[in-house]
């Protein structure tokens, strides 16, 4: 019988999967995400007679913190990224049978607040490395009834807001901005949410930063920004201080134990978008070169900070389908993930059935729109989700890990390369 020390020692290149060693050693650490500046804060906050939003000390602070990042005058907090986004499609005046052109890949938090304005969503296709709106189809989809952009800077890589803009512009449209996965990104120097007409931001508990749940909408135009605070809190005017609703809006309010949490987060959030910022883009350099993989473009000038690494695996360049690839990627110890929401939204059974209000969609029974989400097809969203490669990023990673994830990816490519 052999003796352990006579068995045949495992070739440093043989896949974890089938038994070698595993090319990513240093383990990711648990990411601590808050500590004693929240708890001061919130230790603070449990003196204040009132946990009300309106005036609250912990919500003016965090508009304060928030301001001097992304100088936008009007600032609205709020319970969730879909509400804040709500919030600014009723605010750029979306009526029944508006269409506002969106990304196909996104949270629904992206279209929700569009269609419970009776707003018809306009799926329109994506750039294959970028995964962001193609401006090009854009324009193909505008028609009369177009009304807004809805741009997704998808994974916090910003989206081609130059000529997003001048569309825009140039149609009469708003642009609003959804950057709930963007925090910190810079497109050309700027802010992301600072360049369209209103931003929009989540604070859930996955983002970059959060607290627990919540929201923000920030406009610099006052046409736009008269209007946030109405929107998100049943129509009544708390500056004014008057109780007459003249339209119909939800209480999307925000609250003062989540702004406390949000406001310490908003002091670190330039340095948790810079710290995945750089680990992605270490990620992309070791990355880059290998045959049949693609890697996420990140346009010269813009900073992206990257909520998540996704890539895009060419199935005819590899001997195995995605699946495996994943699998031994995940027995390398590499964080990853075969694509990433399952289909694009249209094939979501709720548009798939039109059934967004109780097996109805009023603006359709009441001919304001032709659209047939049966009949919507984005070919290159559809590929970008069929072969994407989701590899998880945060700033608590360590530079080493990342090296390693680099190195386990390497390996796996070249043992499946035809
Ligand atoms: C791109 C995008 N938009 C909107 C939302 C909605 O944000 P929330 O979950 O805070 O409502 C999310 C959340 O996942 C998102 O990723």
């Amino acid at each position: 019988m052999k003796t352990a020390s006579h068995l045949p020692h495992p070739s440093p290149v043989q896949l974890a999967l089938e038994g070698g060693p595993p090319a990513v050693r240093a383990k990711p650490q648990p990411l601590i995400r808050w500590g004693d500046p929240e708890r001061q804060r919130l230790a603070e906050m449990i003196g204040q007679p009132s946990l009300f939003y309106w005036n609250g000390p912990q919500t003016r602070l965090l508009v304060e913190r928030f301001r001097a990042i992304f100088s936008l005058s009007h600032v609205m907090p709020c319970s969730s990224g879909t509400a804040a986004i709500h919030i600014a499609v009723q605010a750029a005046g979306i009526a029944p049978g508006d269409e506002v052109i969106t990304s196909p890949i996104t949270d629904m938090g992206t279209v929700i607040g569009i269609l419970y304005q009776q707003g018809v969503p306009v799926f329109a296709d994506l750039e294959a490395d970028r995964y962001n709106l193609d401006p090009a189809d854009v324009r193909r989809k505008i028609t009369p009834r177009t009304k807004a952009i809805l741009a997704v800077h998808l994974a916090g890589n910003p989206c081609d807001l130059a000529r997003l803009r001048a569309i825009a512009d140039e149609h009469r449209l708003v642009l609003i901005e959804d950057c709930a996965q963007a925090w910190g990104a810079r497109w050309q120097g700027r802010p992301v949410g600072t360049v369209g007409d209103l931003g929009c931001w989540s604070l859930n508990d996955f983002k970059h930063i959060g607290s627990g749940d919540g929201g923000i909408v920030a406009t610099n135009q006052p046409r736009f920004g008269a209007l946030l605070q109405r929107c998100g809190d049943k129509a009544y005017d708390r500056e004014k201080k008057t109780r007459a609703p003249e339209f119909l809006a939800p209480n999307y309010r925000i609250s003062e134990p989540q702004s406390a949490v949000a406001a310490e987060q908003m002091l670190r959030m330039e340095e948790i978008a810079a710290a995945r910022g750089r680990l992605g883009m270490l990620l992309g350099e070791k990355l880059r070169g290998i045959p049949g993989i693609q890697l996420p473009r990140v346009e010269e000038n813009d900073s992206c900070s990257f909520w998540f690494f996704m890539l895009r695996m060419d199935p005819s360049a590899f001997r195995c389908d995605r699946a495996t690839f994943v699998e031994a990627l995940c027995a390398e110890g590499v964080l990853a993930g075969a694509g990433y929401i399952p289909t694009p939204l249209y094939r979501y059974p709720a548009f798939q059935n039109h059934n967004f209000f109780g097996g109805r969609w009023p603006v359709k029974d009441f001919g304001l729109t032709t659209m047939d989400y049966r009949e919507v097809r984005c070919p290159e969203a559809e590929g970008i989700l069929e072969t994407a490669i989701l590899l998880q990023l945060n700033q608590g990673m360590t530079e080493t890990f990342i090296l390693e994830t680099a190195e386990a990816f390497r390996k796996v490519a070249a043992h499946y390369r035809k």
